[in-house]
């Protein structure tokens, strides 16, 4: 783990490791093939390095960890995480991440099976629930869900079907705005502050009650040492044969690479690459279904600036 005094961040680096089972429907289809089209389009997929790319994203990656940042700092900056997330969403409310429209190509496991395709408003049932989302046949549970960008697309998909969805962030916030959104159904979801490092803070569900949990963008803002117990406490909630789905920021993405976005600098801990996200969730008991990098130039045409992307995508299977 290599921390920069500079930009208050974290890289971890392992030996690379992923497989190659891409889905059938890959993560994207437009390719670059003629270098001067790369201002036409805002986004291109499947991006290959070459060798001398990935040996200078690694100089880079080796000069912003030169300086090492001391304990003392590295522990503030762990306490005062929950902190400097409340104080971005007070600054950017829900303008700075976008809805997650690609939730559903990537994730089809959060889909209801066909049978759970009942209105959730016929239940008969008429005692009350000893917790939300008791009589619902399929539950997913969404960590770090922030301000909703993949609640609100997860919401208007599952209309109508007898699925229900829990999401916590330790942000107060971000709860509040999300819920004050006028989407948000309290029929269908129950959002809740909740910090997921927290070891004592049971979830308003019982073990081996959920069909999918699903990480965002969000382990990444986890300290590398208290991931192993994030990913152990999350699993024992999921039932056997249910699947952890998860999102990331990848080893030498640019978010690692280049720091003159100062809230970047401050939201994310750690670049996690698939030989560490297999280690941590098989050692959870769970299978890997799915566990690849997805390599992507982003352009902003206005500034005529590419940036190399590089996001892990994961799903795990509880045994
Ligand atoms: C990069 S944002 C992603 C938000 C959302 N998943 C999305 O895709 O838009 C990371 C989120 O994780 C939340 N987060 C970070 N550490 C957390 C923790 N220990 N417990 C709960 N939420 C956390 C932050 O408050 C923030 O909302």
């Amino acid at each position: 783990v290599y921390y920069n005094r500079k930009k208050c961040i974290r890289t971890v680096s392992f030996r690379p490791h992923c497989t190659s089972n891409r889905p059938a429907a890959p993560l994207g289809s437009r390719i670059l093939t003629n270098p001067n089209d790369v201002f036409k389009h805002n986004m291109w997929d499947h991006v290959q390095w070459t060798e001398e790319d990935k040996e200078n994203a690694r100089l880079k990656a080796e000069e912003n960890s030169s300086i090492r940042v001391p304990l003392n700092e590295q522990v503030k900056f762990d306490k005062d995480a929950g902190q400097i997330w409340e104080k971005f969403y007070e600054t950017h409310h829900n303008k700075f991440f976008k809805n997650r429209k690609w939730l559903f190509a990537e994730f089809p496991e959060l889909l209801p099976p066909a049978q759970t395709r009942t209105s959730h408003h016929e239940h008969t049932d008429i005692q009350t629930p000893s917790f939300p989302g008791q009589h619902a046949a399929f539950r997913i549970l969404e960590v770090g869900c922030g301000v909703g960008n993949s609640l609100f697309p997860i919401l208007s998909t599952i209309k109508k079907t007898d699925a229900f969805v829990y999401c916590c962030d330790f942000s107060s916030n971000a709860i509040e705005l999300m819920k004050a959104h006028p989407d948000y159904d309290a029929s269908m979801c129950h959002s809740f502050v909740h910090n997921i490092c927290d070891e004592e803070v049971p979830f308003p569900f019982p073990p081996q009650s959920l069909d999918v949990i699903l990480a965002v963008f969000v382990l990444s803002s986890i300290h590398p040492e208290r991931m192993e117990g994030v990913v152990n406490r999350l699993s024992a909630y999921l039932k056997h044969g249910g699947v952890f789905l998860f999102r990331d920021y990848g080893r030498y993405d640019f978010s690692q690479l280049r720091f003159k976005n100062g809230i970047i600098l401050h939201i994310i801990s750690t670049n996690i690459c698939t030989y560490f996200v297999q280690n941590l969730f098989v050692n959870a008991g769970l299978d890997e279904i799915q566990n690849l990098e997805d390599k992507r130039l982003q352009v902003n045409r206005g500034k005529k600036v590419v940036m190399r992307r590089v996001w892990v995508q994961s799903k795990f299977k509880k045994r």
